[in-house]
């Protein structure tokens, strides 16, 4: 269990639990809503050099489309999410495609409370933790440390910066991104700049961000 007091966890977590309970309520989550997984993730899967399936843990997973698709594909899947709704989406998508990953309603920078396990080789997260408020990241580095198996892949998808009209602020750098994960064992193996993948949100819109995915690898302790 984590050493903070209930009141300190309450006030952390709030802000952006109502902001993305909103978002689902008002229909505004359907712009980041995708009908396929990244290409980055389907390369790791089914590409030529595709990861043995093994336990997986979709981190803020949303309506689960990445959740279904790694379970498909025979991954052992973990998926978390804060927001009751997308959980909610996320169980009927995985009922409808007849598979049967675990979901978990809570905090990706509170995976120790939340009884995630550990031995996963391929954690993903996308448009997650871009969003989570600075003194939440590294909680959220030392959840995912102690989920992650030994020489594990993190593909860490988001917005470099967003654009200020956006409802809640975004962001992850190259440079925060080796530090943060670089103390904790983590090697940055890839970082590229990429289009935001076909969402329902039109692409004039989408135009407007810097997306950025991250590829790293735990060290193989
Ligand atoms: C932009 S959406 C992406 C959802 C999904 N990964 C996808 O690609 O469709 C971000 C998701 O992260 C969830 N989220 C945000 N902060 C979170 C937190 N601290 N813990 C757990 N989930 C969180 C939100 O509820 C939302 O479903």
């Amino acid at each position: 269990m984590s050493t903070e007091s209930k009141a300190e966890r309450r006030s952390a977590t709030r802000w952006y639990q109502a902001a993305y309970r909103l978002m689902y309520r008002v229909g505004f989550a359907k712009v980041w809503e995708r009908a396929a997984p990244p290409a980055e993730l389907v390369a790791l899967v089914e590409g030529p050099d595709a990861l043995p399936a093994g336990r997986a843990l979709d981190l803020g997973c949303g309506i689960g489309i990445d959740t279904v698709y790694l379970t498909k594909h025979g991954w052992d899947v973990t998926g978390v999410d804060l927001t009751p709704q997308a959980l909610a989406i996320a169980r009927r998508t995985a009922a409808s495609a007849r598979v049967g990953p675990r979901f978990l309603e809570g905090d990706v920078s509170r995976l120790p409370d939340l009884d995630v396990g550990d031995g996963y080789s391929l954690l993903v997260d996308f448009g997650c933790y871009h969003t989570l408020p600075d003194d939440r990241r590294d909680a959220y580095v030392a959840g995912v440390s102690r989920a992650a198996a030994p020489g594990a892949t993190l593909l860490l998808m988001g917005f470099r910066r967003a654009p200020k009209a956006m409802p809640i602020r975004a962001g992850m750098t190259v440079d925060e991104i080796r530090q943060r994960f670089g103390g904790a064992g983590w090697d940055l193996v890839e970082a590229e700049q990429r289009s935001v993948p076909d969402t329902r949100a039109p692409r004039r819109f989408r135009d407007h961000f810097e997306f950025w995915s991250y590829q790293l690898r735990r060290s193989p302790r």
